[in-house]
């Protein structure tokens, strides 16, 4: 607990990012009356919320135990030459969040990340990858030991036709030629058998529209879909707002909350969409 200015302050905010990031779990201030006489966040949490968030952390959740949840993160990089590539803004921060919300709960958990610069939370086991094919064959190699696979890596979905070997030299207008990438997900909602396979969608218009047109064919259970032009959405945000469409019809929109606490929601999700399949069977 500290003052606003100095909580809110992004070396603080990030040395707490850094803490969450190596397993350490934060009890958030809140808003109210400060130390100074003046009102905002950063007041102390109440003490039945530090307790009861000590004690959780004394007798740890273990709920996905024996659950193997593979989730993949961050962009993927697709060569043109030997110092140029393809790429996007995706900073990895809201996969590796699922990978330590999965693991929080006793899940045993793989980590496909493409490069980003975020070290993997505590308990997980991580495979580097760098292109879309990389991804791909890691992804699908893993898939029938997976119960749960979480798809937020924003994959590139094109790549040069032909890698240069050498440095391209600028001569005048340049025409590259791009092909297709596989579409992991699409494949894996193919091959399913008994696995829950959540998407992710960020889109800049008519989110639901187009959040359920990846739903469907790519055969999920759930899409998490994200406005790109919301304030404190989307890439490199500490901060997320989405809304989640499942393949029932049921859609729930989450308030714009730290993407840690989105991961959060997104696993109870996805234990109500297990336990449903387990009554059912
Ligand atoms: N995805 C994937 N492989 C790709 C492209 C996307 O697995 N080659 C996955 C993403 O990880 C995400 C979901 O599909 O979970 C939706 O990705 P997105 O880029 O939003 O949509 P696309 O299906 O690629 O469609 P478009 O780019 O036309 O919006």
């Amino acid at each position: 607990a500290m003052n606003t200015n100095m909580f809110e302050n992004f070396a603080v905010q990030e040395n707490i990012e850094r803490l969450v990031l190596r397993g350490y779990s934060i009890v958030q201030p809140v808003e109210g009356e400060l130390a100074c006489g003046g009102c905002g966040g950063g007041r102390l949490a109440p003490l039945d919320v530090i307790f009861a968030e000590a004690k959780s952390l004394l007798s740890p959740q273990t709920e996905l135990k024996g659950i193997r949840l593979l989730v993949t993160a961050g962009p993927t990089r697709e060569a043109i030459d030997p110092v140029r590539y393809l790429t996007n803004y995706s900073s990895g921060k809201m996969g590796y969040a699922v990978a330590q919300a999965a693991v929080e709960q006793g899940a045993g958990v793989t980590l496909v990340s493409g490069p980003v610069t975020l070290p993997a939370p505590a308990g997980v086991k991580i495979v580097q990858v760098t292109t879309a094919q990389e991804m791909y064959a890691a992804v699908l190699s893993l898939y029938p030991q997976m119960d749960v696979v979480v798809k937020a890596a924003a994959v590139a979905d094109y790549r040069p036709a032909r890698v240069q070997e050498t440095k391209i030299k600028k001569d005048g207008e340049m025409i590259l030629s791009l092909v297709r990438t596989p579409d992991i997900l699409a494949e894996l909602g193919k091959y399913k058998q008994n696995q829950v396979l959540v998407g992710f969608a960020s889109e800049t218009d008519n989110l639901r529209e187009n959040a359920l047109a990846k739903l469907f064919p790519k055969n999920l259970e759930m899409i998490v879909a994200n406005d790109l032009t919301e304030d404190g959405a989307g890439f490199n945000t500490d901060t997320n707002v989405v809304k989640l469409y499942f393949k029932d019809g049921q859609e729930k929109q989450l308030a714009r909350m730290s993407k840690l606490a989105v991961a959060r929601e997104i696993i109870s999700e996805i234990k109500r969409i297990m336990n449903i399949a387990k009554e059912i069977s």
